[in-house]
């Protein structure tokens, strides 16, 4: 399914795959599974649904809690209930149509339901485009933070339907932005520009393109190091302090949101240890989002959840910080500095409101 006016980004490896980016895809998509498990969340467009449906003929369809209320174990295990309810066979599929919540859960339920079955994502706004769809990371959250439980289960191929982004409000096309902010930052420094043009928006001429040359940031790196020995950690740039802030606020701070906070963050950071001063870019990008304000917060509110980063090892804290543009690296932060940037981070903040 690859019709003309779409772009194609291939995903290497042991089991590479396509994403293919185009509009009008919903209702061309085609999987060789003849069993069928969807899952989508219960606030999409019913319309998106049933043009997936007519198109795979599912054997089961399976409506989720919207955005992270659908990633728990709760969720998760009646998922798999109703797939062994329904007979989904071991030759069969899960598709995961929605947002990067919806398909991070159901990566998880292919991945364990009958110890693995076929996976594909349609994702529908622009965070699950550029991140969550691509790249095999599944999971669920626990209440001790986000994603502390999942698996890496890649995609079989990853559609992505741009005629979906039109009904986004336009503050979650902008939380979404987020992440090809950051691909911006840390490999494809074009991509900052490109972000902030007003032709970047849903219907707009440079979409299709920004979108694209965005996913194959992710895709290079995951492709180079699927399972996160090394350079895919940088993919979670800014991801440090957003984790915590979304685990604090019990996610009222959208991902997309907490990620254009977390990159201001790490971008001071990475100016205290001695990089290039990239916060103009980082302000720029939280000005262009207008995220929601935050609730007060200290420095000790948002530490236990970024002592639990998955980037912690038996030495501590490791944060993504930037050399300069395109040039990432993790590294160790002094607390003293931590703290410090934290009370700078909040005096910036300000304007943004
Ligand atoms: N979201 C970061 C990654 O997929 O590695």
């Amino acid at each position: 399914m690859r019709p003309s006016s779409s772009q194609q980004v291939e995903v290497g490896g042991e089991q590479p795959y396509t994403v293919t980016v185009g509009a009008g895809l919903l209702g061309q998509v085609r999987v060789p599974q003849r069993h069928v498990a969807l899952i989508h969340p219960a606030d999409l467009p019913p319309a998106f649904v049933k043009t997936v449906q007519a198109a795979l003929s599912p054997t089961v369809t399976i409506s989720v809690p919207a955005r992270d209320e659908c990633k728990t174990l709760a969720v998760y295990t009646d998922v798999l209930s109703r797939l062994a309810a329904a007979n989904l066979p071991r030759d069969g599929a899960v598709v995961g149509l929605g947002g990067g919540a919806a398909t991070d859960l159901a990566g998880f339920v292919a991945a364990s339901y009958l110890r693995g079955v076929a996976f594909y994502t349609l994702p529908t706004t622009l965070l699950g485009m550029v991140d969550a769809a691509v790249g095999g990371k599944t999971g669920v959250n626990l209440p001790e933070g986000k994603n502390l439980v999942g698996a890496f289960w890649p995609p079989r191929a990853v559609w992505c339907d741009v005629e979906t982004l039109s009904t986004l409000p336009p503050e979650v096309f902008r939380e979404g932005a987020a992440e090809a902010y950051k691909h911006g930052l840390i490999a494809d420094p074009s991509l900052l520009a490109r972000v902030l043009s007003p032709e970047f928006q849903p219907g707009g001429p440079s979409l299709k393109s920004t979108l694209a040359d965005a996913i194959r940031v992710k895709a290079d790196v995951v492709t180079r190091d699927p399972t996160e020995r090394g350079e895919r950690a940088f993919l979670n740039f800014g991801h440090t302090l957003a984790h915590a802030l979304e685990a604090h606020t019990h996610h009222a701070v959208p991902h997309g949101e907490a990620v254009g906070y977390g990159m201001h963050y790490a971008a001071r950071l990475s100016r205290a240890l001695g990089g290039a001063d990239l916060t103009g870019h980082t302000l720029a990008f939280l000005r262009w989002q207008q995220p929601t304000p935050l609730p007060d917060l200290t420095f000790d509110d948002l530490w236990p959840y970024m002592a639990r980063d998955k980037k912690a090892d038996a030495d501590g804290v490791r944060f993504v910080l930037l050399h300069d543009l395109a040039r990432p690296y993790l590294g160790r932060v002094p607390e003293d500095v931590l703290r410090r940037e934290f009370a700078g981070w909040q005096t910036d903040l300000i304007p943004p409101r």
